[in-house]
């Protein structure tokens, strides 16, 4: 159900909800299909859309979870109880996880960091799109985002980066707010004091 909220309103109370605090239902496809749209519609310099999705819903969620568990189990063969459990359930704790991945390379024109940064850019705008269609979303990277040996089963190419897992579903516990930076700790003023 999309959410009627003022965008000032939105930015100044958005929060994330814990992947493992999401339930049922998730986003259908049409709906997914549509937050994917608006989160492509970020700034990008030279049009290279240097970055692109893969959704994982379903039982394919638990079956990729699985694997990346056994990966995680040949790095810690005396994992915790709590531990495994964890492991098996990195793709499952949210109804749909998108993989926004970058397909940054070098450019003769556009910086390679930019592209990066754009594929930041979608991420966010994938939090935002989620919460705009009444879904509360998480953006993790987790060790499978920066291990080369989970890509084959997320479905990451060679040359790819995650540059984020977005979990998608309904919220089971109410936003909280959390500390933000003082603005004076992080702005530098530069020119008149007006
Ligand atoms: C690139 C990136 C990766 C992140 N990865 C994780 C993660 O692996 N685990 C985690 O608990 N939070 C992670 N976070 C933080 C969460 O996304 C979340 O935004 C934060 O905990 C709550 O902030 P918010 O309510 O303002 O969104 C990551 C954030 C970013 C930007």
């Amino acid at each position: 159900m999309k959410t009627e909220i003022k965008l000032i309103d939105y930015l100044s109370t958005r929060r994330s909800i814990p992947a493992f605090q999401m339930s049922e239902p998730g986003p259908s496809k049409g709906e997914l299909e549509a937050m994917l749209t608006l989160a492509s519609r970020v700034p990008d310099h030279g049009k290279l859309a240097p970055w692109r999705f893969i959704v994982y819903r379903g039982a394919e969620r638990w079956r990729i979870s699985e694997a990346l568990a056994r990966i995680a189990m040949e790095d810690k063969p005396d994992l915790s109880v709590e531990m495994v459990k964890v492991e098996n359930t990195r793709l499952s704790r949210a109804p749909v996880v998108v993989a926004v991945v970058s397909r940054a390379a070098p450019h003769f024109k556009i910086p390679e960091w930019e592209q990066v940064m754009s594929a930041g850019a979608v991420c966010l705008n994938l939090v935002m799109a989620a919460n705009a269609h009444g879904f509360a979303s998480n953006w993790l990277t987790e060790w499978y985002a920066f291990d080369e040996r989970a890509y084959p089963i997320l479905g990451v190419a060679e040359g790819e980066k995650v540059a984020g897992f977005i979990h998608i579903g309904t919220p089971t516990v109410p936003p909280t707010e959390r500390p933000r930076p003082e603005l004076a700790e992080i702005v530098t003023w530069v020119g008149d004091d007006t």
